[in-house]
C-alpha cells in the first residue's frame, strides 16, 4: 500500500472556493517536493480550464472516458490521460461528458468502486491525489466517491 494521500474538496454549494483550494492546495504541496495528482471531478471542467486548458470539450481522454472503460472492464494503461500543468502538478482533465458517465453508474452494480479503481491504478505513482467534486451532496459525491474511499482510506 503506497503513502499516497487521497483528498476529496466537496460542498454541496457552488462557487464557494472547491477548486481555488485544489488548485492552491496542489500548487503548495508541490513547492513542498510533493507529487501530485488532481483530479477534475466536476463536468462544467473548471480545474481542467484554470490550469490551462483552453477547450476542455475538445479532449478525446477525460475521467469520463476512463470511469466508462473500468465500467466495461477494459484494462487501463497506468497514467493515460494523465497531463502535466505548467505548475509542475499533474492533471486527470475533465469536461461536460462526466454528465453522461454520471447518469451511466446509476445502474451499475459497483459503481462506488469506480473512481477508486482508477484512483488505486495511479495512486502509488503519487504522494496527494486531490479530488475537485462537483457542488453536490447527491448521488454522484456521497455513491460515486465518498462511500468508495470511505472504508479503504483516511479521508480528510
Ligand atoms: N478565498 C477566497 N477569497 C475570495 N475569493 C475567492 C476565494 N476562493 C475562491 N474565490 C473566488 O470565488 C469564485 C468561486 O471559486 P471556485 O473555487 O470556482 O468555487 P467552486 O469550485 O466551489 O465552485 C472564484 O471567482 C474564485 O476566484
Ligand atoms: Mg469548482
Amino acid at each position: 500500500m503506497s503513502d499516497c494521500k487521497v483528498i476529496a474538496i466537496t460542498n454541496q454549494k457552488g462557487g464557494v472556493g472547491k477548486t481555488t483550494t485544489t488548485v492552491n492546495l496542489g500548487a503548495g504541496l508541490v513547492r513542498q517536493g510533493k507529487k501530485v495528482l488532481l483530479v477534475d471531478a466536476d463536468p462544467q471542467g473548471s480545474l481542467t480550464v484554470s490550469l490551462g486548458i483552453k477547450k476542455p470539450d475538445e479532449l478525446n481522454s477525460t475521467l469520463a472516458n476512463i470511469m466508462q472503460s473500468i465500467v466495461e472492464d477494459k484494462e487501463l494503461l497506468s497514467g493515460f490521460g494523465i497531463l502535466r500543468t505548467e505548475d509542475g502538478m499533474y492533471l486527470m482533465p475533465s469536461n461536460i461528458e462526466l454528465s453522461g458517465i454520471k447518469i451511466r453508474l446509476v445502474n451499475e452494480m459497483s459503481r462506488e468502486r469506480v473512481l477508486k479503481t482508477y484512483v488505486d491504478t495511479v495512486r502509488d505513482k503519487y504522494d496527494y491525489i486531490l479530488i475537485d467534486c462537483m457542488p453536490s451532496l447527491g448521488i454522484f459525491i456521497t455513491d460515486f466517491i465518498l462511500n468508495g474511499f470511505i472504508t479503504h482510506y483516511n479521508i480528510y
